[in-house]
């Protein structure tokens, strides 16, 4: 792939884009720990009409500084829904880097620049709870088994070398989302995270891990629920089967 020229990425334009739903208590501290941790980047706050106020709260925020902005949604369509529509806004903005993070402080904004340094020589840079380094920390042990599990799930259905395919802290640099069929993307829920891993992969872009650690969120509730446990195990199952025929396929010649 021909690639960019590289280096200086963190001078460069960078937007973090933070989905957030019934994040009010949370938001306000995170927006300051990032301000503090990269005061050159922006943020978009992609809000789902929160009930508790969240959206409110980022408009108070946006009207007192010109780095912060927000993309008011009408309904909770999930968060990869969030995703693509706070991706287009920053891409007809002409921002380099894309940032994913949620609002819930499980992030830690601090771990930004290390993983926009490391996505100086890729094009995705995954912040992962599973190489050497990173951890997660308070996470029931319900929730680890089960993104422990999701992730041997992806990794044998989908035959990619990722460890943490569901990691949602990470770095797209701007030509992979130019590239990527954003249309095309059908995912609502956390599988999204696996979905976009396994185009950027399979696009031939360079994907890197770097460690952090995923602190529990201490205020508010988690939005991981049944119906998302659902579609990530029936998507994850179709797309493992669609690589299996494309692979046969080409065995055969044809
Ligand atoms: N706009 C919007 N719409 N935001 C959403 C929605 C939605 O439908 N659902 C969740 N969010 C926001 C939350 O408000 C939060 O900022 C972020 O997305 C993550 O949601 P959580 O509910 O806190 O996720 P989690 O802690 O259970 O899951 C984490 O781990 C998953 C598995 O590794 C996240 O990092 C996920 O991205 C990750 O896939
Ligand atoms: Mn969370």
């Amino acid at each position: 792939m021909a690639q960019a020229p590289r280096g200086a990425e963190t001078t460069e334009p960078v937007l973090v884009v933070v989905p957030t739903y019934n994040e009010r208590d949370n938001l306000g501290p995170v927006l300051d720990r990032l301000h503090k941790a990269l005061p050159d980047a922006h943020v978009l706050v992609v809000d789902d009409g929160s009930p508790d106020g969240t959206g409110e709260l980022a408009d108070e925020r946006a009207a007192a500084d010109e780095r912060v902005h927000v993309l008011h949604r009408t309904a909770k369509a999930g968060l990869g829904k969030a995703y693509i529509a706070g991706f287009r806004w920053g891409l007809s903005r002409g921002y380099a880097s894309f940032v994913e993070m949620d609002a819930d402080g499980s992030h830690a904004p601090e771990d930004l620049p290390r993983l926009l340094d490391a996505a100086g020589d890729a094009d995705l840079s995954i912040g992962s709870r599973y190489v050497p380094g990173g951890s997660t920390v308070n996470w029931p042990l319900r929730r680890q088994l089960l993104s422990r599990g999701a992730n041997l799930y992806s990794r044998f259905a989908l035959g990619l070398k990722v460890s943490d395919m569901t990691a949602g802290y990470r770095v797209y640099r701007r030509p992979v989302l130019e590239k990527l069929e954003l249309d095309e993307i059908a995912s609502h829920g956390y599988c999204f995270q696996i979905d976009l891993t396994r185009r950027t992969a399979d696009a031939g872009f360079d994907i890197v891990e770097v460690p952090i650690t995923f602190t529990d969120r201490e205020i508010g509730q988690s939005k991981m629920s049944g119906s998302i446990m659902r579609e990530a195990f029936f998507r994850v199952a179709e797309w493992g089967a669609q690589r299996r025929l494309a692979q046969l396929r080409q065995l055969l010649g044809r």
